[in-house]
């Protein structure tokens, strides 16, 4: 499309908020909205607007000490987990394909003056509106104001998404931060049926630090993510949800138990394994923002769980990455039977198994903690009585790096490929690629292979149920690159896409961490699933109020209208 013919579409988009389009005689305009939740739709300005003095072409007043702020937080996620237009990442905020249409500092060094003196804050890929919900019936409200004004709807939790899902130009965005509520039952028992759970119910807004705390007070432990800031209720359980716990004790989506969801036509329903049983089923693997929006969500937990970490790493170079990545390769099919799971890149390793001692770690290690140590590495192998001792160490200091753009690129590999010398052999080929690209492995261990499945409870990939590694690529362009630029990066990260699946055909990817551009995105993201969602999906939502990047009903056609429509 034409940038010209794209703004036609935006003005489209402003027409809608003003409520003429209604195709119902009630009082369609936000400001109705508005005094139906107490006052609390407001306009939604970029991130880091305080900085500039010009926003949309008007001269606005910077705010020096708000700028301050920010520049000192830029990639700070507690600052954006916490802000409802706060996004971990660049693409979610800006117009990727309107170099133009954005609102960024420059992440390597926010105090660039380069990147906001004389420049214009536009509102990129930003919703032009949020609510921050506080109950079902905001949720309520706002789909009906969607579905007399056609204004289109998005659905922001932490602002984790890689695929631009919580976000959308000329969206209204639901702001389901807020919704804190955390319960723990020993006997947990969903609505209407018999079997009971050890579960925390959390709110659709508690992030890991949160509820792993809880568990934590509560004596018991939760599994999810490596990151203290992403959601335990959204896009995280919806669409899988992985754990360096989950090769023993499964993905999010074999946790979950109940959910409570407003769905498109107002109704506050609760999903669980007893009713709404296909609503269940498609919450547990079809994704965010396309069923409805999740009020809360009840999770198993399991009795406080002890473990051996493994810390292992060496500085690399130029020479020392591929033998690591041999040793590792040769090894994984005997780590992922000893319950092995965390995460390894070019240089280092750092696991964690519920099934060995100190010792049994070691010698399950012995050969690449010597190869780590023969590069003047170390090694530290140690006992850990709780999730949340390890946690704190551990993962609070390693979170992914946010603030900048960055784009995912992973793909399950199942455990076949590790079987033959032919598959090994392509991984350590790929592994060169990567290196030569200038990029190093990103392995979360995080494959199911050891959690005693039930064939068909959930929707997500059923390629997760042969996976033992999510093997990723990525791409990354700053805050001034040009359209050129971004495209070529895209190009690179489909030949990576191609040449991943091209090494483990008949697999699939975990779409909260695949490359956005996926081609073939229903068979890998959902495989036979796919068909039986999107009926459940015009079921539940027959006028598709809610539509995000390729999610569930997401047609090709809309690519244009969107932000990525350079990409495609
Ligand atoms: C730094 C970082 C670390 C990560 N670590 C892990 C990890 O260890 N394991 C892992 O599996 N994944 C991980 N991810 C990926 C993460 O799971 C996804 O980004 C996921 O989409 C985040 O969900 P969210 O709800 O927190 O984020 P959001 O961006 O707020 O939402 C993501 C999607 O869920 C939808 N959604 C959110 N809340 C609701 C709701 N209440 N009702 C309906 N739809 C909703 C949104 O509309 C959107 O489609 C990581 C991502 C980042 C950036
Ligand atoms: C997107 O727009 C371009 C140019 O207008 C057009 O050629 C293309 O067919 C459109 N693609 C889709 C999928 O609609
Ligand atoms: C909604 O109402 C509040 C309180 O009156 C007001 O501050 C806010 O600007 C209104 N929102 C919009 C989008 O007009
Ligand atoms: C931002 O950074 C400053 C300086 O590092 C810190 O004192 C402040 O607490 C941070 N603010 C937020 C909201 O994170
Ligand atoms: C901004 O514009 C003014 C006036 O043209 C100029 O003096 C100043 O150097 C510019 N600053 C930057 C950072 O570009
Ligand atoms: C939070 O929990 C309280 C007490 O159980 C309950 O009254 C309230 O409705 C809950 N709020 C939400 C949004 O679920
Ligand atoms: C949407 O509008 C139709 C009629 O225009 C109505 O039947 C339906 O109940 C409305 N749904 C919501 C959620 O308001
Ligand atoms: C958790 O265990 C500790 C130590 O055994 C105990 O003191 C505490 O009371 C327990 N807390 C709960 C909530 O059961
Ligand atoms: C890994 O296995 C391959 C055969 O598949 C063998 O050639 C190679 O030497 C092994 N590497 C290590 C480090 O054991
Ligand atoms: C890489 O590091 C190892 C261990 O320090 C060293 O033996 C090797 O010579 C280094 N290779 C290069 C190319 O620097
Ligand atoms: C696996 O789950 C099934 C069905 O829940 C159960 O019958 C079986 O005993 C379980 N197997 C193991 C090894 O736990
Ligand atoms: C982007 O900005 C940096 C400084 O922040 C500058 O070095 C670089 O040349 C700029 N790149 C482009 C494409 O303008
Ligand atoms: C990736 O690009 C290279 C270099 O252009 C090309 O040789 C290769 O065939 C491409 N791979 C795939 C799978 O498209």
């Amino acid at each position: 499309m034409t940038p010209s013919g794209y703004k036609l579409s935006l003005a489209a988009a402003a027409v809608q908020f003003l409520g003429l389009t209604a195709a119902c005689g009630c009082d369609c305009t936000l400001a109705n909205l508005n005094s139906t939740v107490e006052g609390r739709v407001q306009p939604l300005t970029p991130f880091s607007l305080p900085c500039f003095s010009s926003y949309n072409g008007e001269q606005v007043t910077p705010n020096d000490a708000a700028c301050a702020n920010i520049q000192a937080n830029y990639t700070d996620p507690y600052l954006r987990t916490n802000s409802p237009n706060g996004y971990m990442n660049n693409q979610d905020e800006m117009c990727s394909s309107f170099p133009q249409d954005q609102c960024l500092l420059d992440s390597s060094d926010p105090t660039d003056t380069l990147a906001y003196v004389n420049q214009t804050c536009r509102q990129g890929n930003m919703p032009s509106y949020y609510l921050e919900v506080t109950n079902a019936n905001d949720v309520k409200e706002a789909m009906h104001y969607s579905n007399c004004s056609g204004a289109r709807l998005s659905i922001k939790n932490s602002g984790h998404d890689y695929l631009t899902r919580s976000s959308g130009k000329g969206t209204l965005s639901l702001w389901t931060r807020k919704l804190q509520n955390l319960s723990y039952s020993a006997d947990f028992v969903p609505s209407g049926c018999q079997a009971s759970y050890n579960a925390i119910t959390a709110g659709a807004g508690v992030n890991f630090d949160e509820a792993y705390e809880f568990a934590h007070q509560n004596n018991v432990t939760i599994l999810g993510g490596y990151s203290p800031t992403v959601g335990l209720s959204g896009g995280w359980v919806m669409n899988g949800g992985h754990s360096v716990l989950s090769p023993v004790y499964g993905l999010g989506v074999d946790r979950v138990v109940q959910y409570k969801i407003v769905t498109p036509d107002g109704e506050l329903r609760v999903a669980n394994e007893c009713q709404n049983e296909d609503l269940f089923w498609a919450l547990r693997g079809g994704g965010g923002g396309t069923f409805g929006v999740v009020l809360e969500s009840s999770h198993r937990v399991e009795p406080t769980i002890s473990f051996t970490a493994a810390i292992v790493k060496f500085t690399s170079n130029s020479t020392n990455v591929l033998p690591f990545m041999d040793i590792i390769v040769n090894n994984t099919i005997k780590w992922a039977e000893e319950g092995w799971g965390g995460h390894i890149t070019g240089d280092t390793l750092v696991n964690v198994s519920p099934l060995l001692s100190v010792s049994e770690a070691e010698e399950s290690l012995a050969d690449v903690i010597a190869y780590a140590k023969a590069q003047g590495g170390s090694a530290t192998v140690e006992a850990f009585s709780s999730w949340y001792n390890f946690y704190n160490k551990y993962v609070t200091s390693s979170a992914v790096s946010v603030g900048v753009t960055h784009f995912a690129g992973s793909r399950l590999v199942p455990q076949s490929v590790f079987k033959t010398a032919e598959g090994r052999a392509n991984l350590m080929d790929f592994f060169k690629l990567l290196l030569a690209n200038g990029q190093t492995p990103y392995i979360p261990v995080v494959g199911p292979v050891l959690y005693n499945y039930t064939e068909g409870s959930t929707s997500a990939s059923p390629a997760w149920r042969q996976a033992i590694w999510e093997l990723g690529s990525g791409s990354s362009w700053t805050w001034n690159s040009t359209l050129e630029t971004r495209e070529a990066k895209i190009a690179t990260l489909q030949n990576m896409t191609a040449t991943l699946e091209s090494i483990t055909p008949g697999s699939g990817a975990y779409s909260n961490e695949a490359n956005a551009f996926t081609e073939d995105w229903r068979e890998a993201w959902w495989g036979d699933n796919y068909d039986t969602l999107l009926s459940i999906k015009n079921k539940y939502d027959p006028t598709g109020m809610l539509s995000c990047w390729k999610c569930i009903g997401w047609e090709e056609s809309q690519a244009n209208s969107s932000c990525f429509a350079a990409f495609q």
